[in-house]
């Protein structure tokens, strides 16, 4: 199965809504006649809309860095799934800094894809281990709980499913893991995805690496048999270094 490149840029909590707008209009232009792969832009959520409205007639998809399980209610402060919806495609569940920062738990992380899912959006579950996971061998243990316990309740494979593989240690860090070394990561979650919901899901599942990627190394991930994409973070808010990684991609 040919498994379409897929490029997200996570801006996390930056830029003003000026900023925010001339990203995505730089972005736009870069990648006017890029084809071949998938982009979703994660702004930061007070920004969704200028961001999706910026995109109109474009290919390029706007996705939420984060969201409440909860429909509606007394929830100050949160924003729910439902209110997504004709704004984002895609919404990011279970990003380390979510975990680590805020303590946010695996049953958590499953409310969250539950939401997701119910309300007809296209989940992208982020997993990584941590550095001590790392040292201690613990590496596999944390991405199959991670995976299997974050999808608890979700009796098939979302369609669309996106995982992005991000090891703690790499994120932000300059010191990304080595390619080999994400393959074998990557393999491992297709395998898990085999496990819990069948070959052909795992086939069509995209994987992508996260963490330190940049315009000079995305192609030594993305040559790797089961990398489908990447998960970019600080080299996203530089539009010509986000276009080459996109452009990398194909
Ligand atoms: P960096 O690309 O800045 O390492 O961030 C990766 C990330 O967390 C994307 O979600």
């Amino acid at each position: 199965m040919q498994r379409i490149p897929v490029v997200g840029g996570n801006w996390k909590m930056h830029l003003t809504r000026q900023e925010a707008r001339q990203l995505t209009a730089a972005i736009r232009a870069a990648l006017v006649d890029l084809v071949g792969v998938e982009v979703i832009l994660f702004p930061p959520s007070p920004w969704l809309a200028d961001v999706h409205d910026a995109l109109e007639g474009s290919t390029i998809q706007v996705g939420a860095q984060n969201v409440y399980w909860e429909p509606q209610g007394a929830f100050t402060g949160e924003v729910a799934a439902p209110m997504l919806r004709g704004t984002v495609d895609h919404v990011l569940v279970g990003h380390s800094e979510r975990r680590i920062v805020f303590g946010e738990s695996v049953w958590e992380t499953a409310d969250k894809m539950r939401a997701v899912c119910d309300a007809g959006l296209t989940p992208l579950l982020a997993v990584g281990e941590p550095m001590a996971d790392l040292r201690a061998g613990r590496t596999n243990d944390t991405l199959r709980r991670q995976l299997v316990e974050g999808t608890r309740g979700i009796a098939a494979m979302p369609p669309g499913l996106i995982v992005a593989y991000e090891p703690v240690w790499a994120i932000g860090t300059g010191e990304p893991a080595t390619p080999a070394a994400a393959q074998e990561r990557c393999a491992f979650i297709r395998s898990v995805i085999a496990d819990r919901y069948g070959d052909e899901a795992a086939e069509a599942v995209r994987i992508q690496y996260g963490g330190s990627v940049n315009a000079q190394n995305v192609a030594s991930f993305i040559d790797q048999p089961d990398i489908d994409g990447a998960l970019v973070g600080g080299a996203s808010l530089d539009a010509e270094a986000f276009a080459a990684i996109c452009r990398a991609a194909r």
